[in-house]
């Protein structure tokens, strides 16, 4: 059999994060400036090679819950394949930073799905991707909303409801972001458990700001889909307030949002699970220069700039 490979982007949230996992809208997008990609190739024994994120097995020896044997496993179950048949080497590589909120986990494993069911003969879609990755996003987060395995899954923007099939977001007029990058390492399933704990401490408080932060990710939807998309900033810059009053903010996070905001950004937020990780900058052609300079003066570890429109998003 020849070597398959495949790719998947990484993503960002616009608008959600937390609520999302308590039944509020979200929106999300993809990111293919980083990508993660797979390589399935035939070999003498199950081998699972992801050295650049520190991993290198036999699949036999990887407990249940290390999400790329999971991820395998389940392709298989899923395809009706046993071990024994295609015994295969798994390369893995992913220029996605690791638990900054750009969905790096999620990416390997959509990765991993591709091209280990396109090897086997049998390609999935992209829901079935989407649902292997879940099971998988499961064993690493606890209770992960979807909205991770959906958007990277889908390669598009999404307006996403847990529970619910994801409806694709149409994106009226494209804009642009910076992303900027705190390098401080934040997994999501920490800040989930955090937040998660504080909501059963103040129920009604958390559950208030929740319902805030799904109608900005409401008004957000309608601005995309047929307004002007300048009028975001100011909603990312309450939904990243509500983030900071739910706990998942950080002293870096304040200060490249600020930075940002005072270089001349429309707004900025926090993105993803928060507490290190990534932040999301509104910028113009006029302020994009002033803003990247600034967050790196700040102390961004990496700036990526990206364009939003509809399908996906563009350098
Ligand atoms: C992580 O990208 C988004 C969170 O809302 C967690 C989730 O939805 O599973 C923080």
């Amino acid at each position: 059999m020849n070597a398959t490979r495949a790719s998947a982007p990484g993503k960002i949230i616009l608008f959600g994060e937390h609520a999302v996992v308590y039944g509020q809208p979200a929106l999300a997008v993809p990111v293919t400036q980083v990508q993660a990609t797979a390589t399935i190739e035939p070999s003498d024994e199950w081998t699972i090679d992801a050295r650049d994120l520190g991993r290198l097995y036999r699949l036999e020896e990887a407990p249940t819950n290390t999400p790329l044997a999971a991820v395998i496993r389940l392709t298989l179950t899923h395809l009706n394949i046993s071990l024994t048949r295609h015994v295969s080497r798994v390369t893995v590589f992913s220029t996605i930073p690791i638990a900054s909120g750009l969905g790096s986990g999620a990416a390997v494993s959509a990765a991993i799905v591709r091209a280990l069911s396109e090897y086997l003969g049998h390609p999935l879609a992209d829901a079935d991707v989407s649902a292997l990755v879940f099971e998988t996003e499961k064993l690493l987060h606890g209770t992960p909303s979807g909205i991770d395995n959906t958007v990277i899954a889908y390669q598009r923007p999404v307006y996403f409801i847990k529970g619910q099939p994801p409806l694709p977001l149409q994106v009226a007029q494209p804009f642009r972001l910076l992303i900027g990058d705190t390098g401080i390492s934040s997994p999501t399933k920490i800040t989930v458990g955090d937040v998660r704990a504080a909501h059963e401490k103040e129920p009604e408080r958390y559950q208030q700001l929740f319902n805030q932060i799904g109608a900005i990710a409401n008004k957000a939807r309608t601005i995309i889909e047929s307004g002007d998309p300048r009028e975001l900033g100011p909603l990312m810059s309450q939904n990243h307030d509500l983030l900071r009053e739910i706990g998942v903010s950080s002293p870096e996070l304040e200060v490249l949002v600020s930075r940002a905001r005072a270089a001349g950004a429309l707004g900025a937020k926090l993105s993803g699970g928060g507490r290190g990780g990534n932040m999301i900058a509104l910028v113009t052609p006029e302020t994009e220069f002033a803003v990247r300079t600034a967050l790196e003066k700040a102390g961004a570890k990496r700036v990526i700039e990206t364009t939003i429109s509809e399908g996906a998003n563009d350098e």
